[in-house]
């Protein structure tokens, strides 16, 4: 059964701009070039007979009869591609200069919008993407990343505009397009060309709307069809992983694709759909315009699908006004920016995933880059296992190894000195702890700093002597009866004096570190005052392996013991960023008994409260300790090629993301998934060239040139021995 006639069909909702003279559209405050050409002479041909199964609701006005693209609204500079006409765009309006407000809808223009607030009469959000096209490129790449910010803030309560009345002239003028960094978009094109566009022809129908698994019914000659247009989005539309668009009333509801069927009796499509989000129908181009997450009009059965156009994703991607960074184009449009909130990404934590060699910590580094440049005065730590960042942050961030850390032991708290100084990890371990514990509060009860202290405790910030530490094990020892065993004693003293003279351990056990140096420190770890630097690289590859997650857990404790102590203070946020977070956040299979998982699990649950953000970075979400990955709130998953993790991913993922998801396997490198917090909806993102300079020495070697040269060996490998002698690179 093929029921040709399912699809066709008028639409009551349809607007026939045809019928709009200038003068009528004048008087809605359009503007109108004088030359506008009678509509009639611009009218698209009727569709064909043949043609008719998928009818064409929207009807495209003539290009002269469209408001004018707001600079920078739609794209990269370029006229938006609309609903398959191809008509002359107007030039852009020279007799009615920009306003000066800034770019973004002031707290005047917002709507009652019933979700988020999103502006309803300004013609186009500000976007995320490219300035207009008369802006020199030279100028647009000082210029800020973000407008100001309106008066009284984001979160002032916009007066609520009276409803559907005529648009004020001033927010009819197309709004200048925010102040973006266009340094990362030389590769933007032209909007597509779309003469012949068939985009605002049906595809398909809604066949069942079923919670969270609607199914759609595509047509696979008009998916044949649309892979012949110009328009990137178009190409794609209805494919797997591809948005398409439905119609209710005089809202567009935006779906992704999952899955695709081929019903053999009808030889049509049924595809999986799941709903992102829904906008407004721009009254004269039909497209969709402040668009926003979540569904509040269901479609019914029968109800027409189409394909999501370029312009389309320019509206639904656009900003929305919140401070923002720019990592990339949104997949699979050539022009329009990919952009995270802010505010939003490191307020509820964020991970990025993908397999090794993906890209994640080139796509780390041009993210932290993104967010130093439009946050220079932030506080961020990052723990780099592998030493790669120091290479990417030289100029704006603060490279701190086993050379200059110098964090001194005695900032550890108990459990990081059992960790360090008790090895024993038999039945008899606690007569271990339990010496070190009462030592341990005699040492630093020595300092003169104590005796002012009503309370000091073995987890006291206080500056002690390593030797005041043996000292006082001996003491103890002396105190024994002969009958007891001295062993425990033993133990621990000769673990400390091991560690003490251990060139391995001076950046942290030196006897130069006695001094009370906690302020310094912490200063220099948490870049306050940031000084131009406000990225901290802690890079513990130097660091001996067997502390390595005593030195991770006593600087991620600092972070939120600092943010504890300092909730008094309105100190300012810190972000921590965590490479290969799967050995410090380790699930139970994988778990040693570091106390660096209990705390990164703390801040992880907790953080948030104390204005700490967490960034974790890893290859194998399976192995991070449960529930770590759901505290995140945005999620950046590049491709991921075990099942395992691709599974784990997904459950840790928001519903409607799930068309999105299943495309992770595969995820070309250097491409991402987002979804959570930091996106308005989940949204595939191919991550900007990141320059050479700011990439982390990460480079995959190319064996086939190193393999063609030679000369230097010994001397290389005499260096590398005196290195390696040296413990010291
Ligand atoms: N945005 C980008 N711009 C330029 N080069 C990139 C970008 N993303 C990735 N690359 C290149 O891809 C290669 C691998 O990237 P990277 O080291 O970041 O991957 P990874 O996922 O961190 O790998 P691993 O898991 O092994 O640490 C590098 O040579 C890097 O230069
Ligand atoms: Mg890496």
């Amino acid at each position: 059964m093929n029921d040709m006639n399912r699809f066709s069909g008028g639409h009551p909702f349809r607007r026939p701009f045809e019928r709009v003279s200038p003068d009528q559209r004048r008087s809605l405050g359009e503007d109108v070039p004088a030359s506008a050409s009678p509509p009639v002479a611009e009218t698209p041909p009727a569709a064909p007979q043949g043609e008719a199964r998928f009818a064409s609701p929207p009807d495209v006005p003539p290009a002269s009869t469209r408001p004018p693209a707001p600079p920078g609204g739609f794209g990269a500079g370029s006229p938006p591609p609309g609903f398959g006409a191809g008509h002359a765009v107007p030039p852009p309006p020279v007799a009615e200069p920009a306003p000066a407000e800034p770019a973004f809808p002031q707290p005047e223009a917002r709507a009652a919008d019933p979700y988020e607030g999103r502006p309803t009469a300004v013609p186009a959000p500000p976007s995320f993407d490219a300035e207009p096209a008369e802006q020199p490129a030279a100028e647009a790449r000082y210029r800020p990343i973000d407008p100001p910010a309106p008066p009284g803030g984001y979160d002032a309560e916009p007066p609520r505009p009276v409803a559907r009345q005529p648009e004020p002239e001033a927010e009819r003028v197309p709004e200048p397009a925010p102040a973006v960094d266009q340094s990362h978009d030389d590769e933007a094109e032209e909007a597509p060309e779309t003469r012949s566009s068939t985009a605002h022809r049906a595809i398909g129908e809604v066949l069942q709307i079923a919670g969270s698994s609607s199914r759609a019914l595509l047509d696979p000659k008009r998916l044949a069809e649309c892979a012949q247009e110009a328009d990137p989005s178009v190409q794609l539309a209805g494919l797997v992983g591809s948005q398409i668009k439905v119609r209710v009333g005089q809202i567009w509801l935006l779906a992704s694709v999952r899955t695709q069927t081929l019903d053999r009796a009808t030889g049509e499509i049924i595809a999986e759909i799941d709903f992102l989000g829904e906008g407004q129908e721009e009254k004269l181009t039909g497209r969709i315009r402040n668009f926003t997450r979540g569904i509040t009009h269901y479609p019914v059965p029968g109800a027409e699908v189409f394909a999501a156009t370029n312009a389309d994703l320019a509206q639904v991607y656009a900003s929305d006004g919140r401070s923002n960074i720019q990592i990339g184009k949104v997949f699979p449009t050539k022009d329009i920016r990919a952009g995270l909130y802010i505010d939003a990404m490191l307020g509820k934590h964020f991970a990025l995933l993908g397999s090794t060699g993906t890209g994640k910590s080139t796509s780390a580094a041009l993210i932290l880059h993104r967010i130093v440049e439009s946050a220079p005065e932030g506080h961020i730590m990052m723990i780099d296992p592998h030493g790669e960042y120091s290479a990417a942050f030289r100029g704006t961030g603060q490279i701190l190894d086993v050379g200059n850390l110098k964090v001194p032991y005695w900032l550890m708290n108990f459990e990081e000195h059992c960790e360090v100084f008790v090895t024993n990890e038999g039945t008899d371990r606690q007569a271990d702890m339990d010496i070190l514990a009462k030592c341990l509060l005699k040492a630093r009860a020595k300092n003169r700093m104590a005796e002012q202290m009503s309370r000091l405790t073995v987890d006291s910030p206080i500056p002690y002597l390593l030797s005041d530490l043996t000292t006082a094990i001996q003491d103890e020892m002396g105190k024994l009866d002969k009958a007891t065993n001295t062993a425990p004693f033993l133990r621990v003293k000769t673990k400390i004096e091991e560690i003490k003279a251990d060139p391995r351990y001076q950046f942290m056990f030196s006897g130069m570190l006695v001094a009370d140096t906690m302020s310094e420190v912490i200063q220099r770890l948490f870049r306050m005052p940031s000084n131009g630097k406000p990225i901290s690289i802690i890079d513990v590859s130097g660091v001996p392996s067997e502390i390595t997650s005593t030195v991770v857990a006593m600087l991620s404790r600092m972070v939120f013991d600092f943010a504890i102590w300092g909730r008094d203070e309105k100190t300012r946020p810190i972000l921590l960023v965590c490479e290969e977070a799967h050995r410090y956040v380790p699930n139970e299979k994988n778990a040693d008994k570091s106390s660096v998982g209990r705390i990164l699990s703390r801040i992880a649950k907790e953080g948030r409260k104390y204005g700490i953000s967490l960034g974790l970075i890893t290859q194998r979400p399976s192995d991070l300790a449960e529930g770590v990955l759901s505290q995140c709130g945005t999620i950046l998953s590049m491709r991921l090629n075990n099942e395992r993790d691709q599974d784990f991913v997904k459950a840790a993922m928001p519903e409607g993301a799930r068309g999105f998801l299943d495309t992770i396997p595969a995820l070309r490198n250097r491409e991402c998934i987002v979804c959570g917090e930091g996106t308005a909806i989940p949204m595939r993102v191919t991550f900007d060239d990141l320059e050479e300079r700011k990439r982390p020495a990460s480079e995959d070697p190319s064996f086939s040139e190193l393999w063609n040269e030679s000369g230097g060996e010994e001397e290389a490998v005499e260096r590398i021995v005196t290195r390696w002698r040296a413990q010291h690179r």
